[in-house]
């Protein structure tokens, strides 16, 4: 299939790109690289064997978006363009609505137009809002905590409405979990701008010696190590969930919502362990106060994407923090060196 990806050369879609040149797609990557850097797509091109079509452009320009689903004659859409930082959608959370929420209204606007009634929709497990019932299934409560939150939730309100409208749309809205590591060959990982906001980047750039030490938001939470519980995923077996889903979802109408999650919770002190022993060495940390609208625990019931998609997490916490360490530790400044 001729796929287009937005936000294709970011840290999900690039690798999501990868695998599908490898499983014989042609994907054709849309970004206008507000947060991500060109270079990956000589990466994707070294591992994946031909380079892929890249449009340098905005999801929200309706024009050139009718263009590429035109002129690539694209069968799905894979939608990861998206501003994702939690604090700064609370400082800024016009710019998060225009992006996150018109950008998808101008993408959806445009395969009305040209017929293209395929979306696979990157969503997050972040639409449970402050969920304290573990672990989470997709008929759980919805809610957001802040603007990055809400928009990812509108997203999903609006593709229920449009699946109910017209039932030629299938609508794919995939709810990742915490999503970490790199490509096993170290070629492919994130890099993220400034401090990290995240445990795992975070913990990466200690251990490669940019940061003192980590900061533990908490340690008097009601889990078994009073530090905060995620379930994070291999961002390999990410990707891998996005063939699945669009081998699923191509012709099959109406809203399809999975969880990608691992379903189990890894403490943020075990992260910190597993991460010291992929890099051979003791990582310093400091117990800080909590962080502000974090939750206690949060992971995922993944059933229903076993059983439907037929697809479930293959790589450990261990893999996770080796790939992230053969990333970091060969690209400490990420794809612009
Ligand atoms: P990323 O920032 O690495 O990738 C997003 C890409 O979209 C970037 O390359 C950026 O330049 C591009 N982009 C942003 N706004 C754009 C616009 N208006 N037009 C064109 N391109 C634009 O982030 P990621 O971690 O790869 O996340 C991908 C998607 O997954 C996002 O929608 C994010 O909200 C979602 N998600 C991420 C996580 C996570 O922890 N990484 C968790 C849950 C959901
Ligand atoms: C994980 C744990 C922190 C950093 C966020 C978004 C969510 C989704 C994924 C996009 C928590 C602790 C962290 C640090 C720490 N993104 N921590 N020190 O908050 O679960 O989810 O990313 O959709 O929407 O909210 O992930 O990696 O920030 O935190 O102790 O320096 O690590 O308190 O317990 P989170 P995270």
């Amino acid at each position: 299939m001729n796929i287009l990806v937005t936000g294709g050369t970011g840290y999900i879609g690039s690798l999501t790109s990868l695998r599908l040149l490898e499983a014989g797609h042609r994907p054709v990557l849309l970004d206008n690289l507000c947060n991500s850097h060109p270079a990956v797509l000589d990466r994707i091109a070294t591992l994946g064997g031909s380079r892929p079509q890249f449009v340098q452009g905005d999801v929200r320009d309706r024009a050139l978006l009718e263009r590429v689903l035109a002129e690539a004659q694209i069968d799905a859409v894979i939608h990861f363009a998206a501003l994702k930082a939690v604090g700064e959608s609370v400082a800024q959370p016009l710019a998060y609505y225009d992006n996150n929420v018109n950008g998808t209204l101008a993408l959806l606007h445009a395969m009305q137009t040209v017929g293209v009634r395929n979306l696979v929709f990157s969503s997050s497990a972040t639409v449970y809002g402050a969920a304290e019932q573990m672990p989470l299934y997709e008929d759980a409560p919805l809610s957001a905590t802040n603007p990055y939150g809400q928009s990812k939730l509108m997203v999903e309100h609006m593709l229920a409405d449009l699946a109910v409208a017209d039932p030629r749309w299938s609508l794919t809205a995939l709810r990742y979990f915490n999503p970490v590591g790199a490509h096993p060959s170290g070629l492919m990982g994130e890099h993220p701008q400034g401090v990290p906001n995240n445990l795992m980047p975070y913990i990466a750039q200690v251990a490669v010696g940019q940061r003192a030490s980590l900061r533990v938001f908490g340690n008097t939470y009601p889990t078994p190590d009073g530090t905060g519980v995620r379930d994070f995923i291999h961002v390999m077996d990410l990707a891998d969930g996005h063939l699945a889903a669009l081998q699923h979802g191509v012709g099959r109408p109406g809203l399809h919502v999975f969880n990608l999650g691992s379903g189990q919770g890894h403490s943020v002190l075990e992260v910190l362990a597993a991460f010291g022993q992929a890099c051979g060495k003791n990582l310093p940390f400091d117990i800080v106060p909590p962080r502000p609208g974090d939750v206690a625990s949060s992971w995922a019931d993944p059933r229903r994407a076993r059983e439907m998609l037929g697809w479930h997490t293959t790589r450990s916490l261990a893999d996770m923090c080796a790939d992230t360490w053969r990333w970091q530790s060969t690209h400490p400044q990420g794809y612009s060196v």
